[in-house]
């Protein structure tokens, strides 16, 4: 695991500023992307803290900055609960953001959670994503995302990539069933893996709160934190907000 590098973190002011800088970094992004291709695909990330960021790309002030019918949406991990539970992750992209923008259902890729179980759904993702991505190959260009967007457990983990468990190891598969959360909500969840996560042109961890504090400097210190562990074929930055700055960290 490479050395946690000090320059891929960057402190900002509170959860405004967090989703100002991150939507900002995704215009960017995206804008630069259309350029030379038609389809662009963005992954989002479940829990709390990007709602913040999904309900602002929801606004007016965005609606003229995004090429949203050329945007394909994918989740990193899924609770596996009913769509319409309040758990769901995709659920709450679709209500922050996904149905208040010009955003094509045909573009929003969730993943399943009325197959028979998370293996089952694991499976349909990944045939999902290699459909979607030219050749079906990780190891050919272009990066299957242009944009991953990752949170961070007070625990460490990542998506639903749980310290300890026999998921961080996986190297061939895109998409992987869980059969119980190490992190609450306690239900079984269906996850990207890491070298799924990692073919990116960008990643960038979205941190806020107080209860992040101590994993922030666990993954500072270069602990074998799932979250350190993820990694990015191109850019990785963390966006952490003061209130998860660890006490002396610069
Ligand atoms: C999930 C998320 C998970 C989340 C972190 C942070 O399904 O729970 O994918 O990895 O990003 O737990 O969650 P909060 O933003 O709610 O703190």
């Amino acid at each position: 695991m490479e050395r946690f590098a000090p320059t891929r973190i960057q402190f900002v002011d509170d959860e405004a500023a967090l989703a100002r800088d991150a939507a900002e970094r995704i215009v960017r992004r995206l804008a630069h992307a259309s350029r030379d291709r038609e389809r662009l695909a963005v992954c989002l990330t479940g829990g709390s803290t990007p709602r913040h960021l999904y309900a602002l790309l929801a606004t007016e002030a965005y609606r003229g900055r995004l090429p949203w019918p050329r945007i394909h949406w994918f989740f990193t991990d899924e609770r596996f609960v009913p769509q319409d539970d309040e758990r769901n992750n995709a659920r709450m992209a679709i209500d922050a953001l996904l149905d208040r923008a010009p955003v094509p259902r045909e573009n929003v890729h969730r993943m399943r959670t009325d197959a028979a179980d998370a293996h089952e759904s694991a499976k349909l993702y990944e045939t999902q994503l290699r459909a979607f991505h030219a050749g079906g190959r990780m190891d050919k260009p272009p990066p299957l995302f242009d944009v991953v967007l990752m949170g961070l457990g007070p625990d460490g983990h990542t998506a639903s990539l749980y310290p300890g468990h026999t998921s961080l190891d996986e190297t061939k598969r895109w998409a992987l069933g869980i059969d119980m959360a190490g992190y609450e909500p306690y239900v079984p969840r269906v996850t990207l893996t890491f070298p799924a996560l990692a073919s990116a042109r960008e990643m960038l961890f979205l941190v806020s709160g107080e209860d992040k504090r101590d994993a922030i400097a666990r993954v500072m210190q270069n602990e074998d934190l799932p979250s350190a562990r993820a990694h990015s074929e191109g850019e990785l930055l963390w966006l952490v907000t003061r209130s998860a700055r660890p006490a002396g960290a610069y």
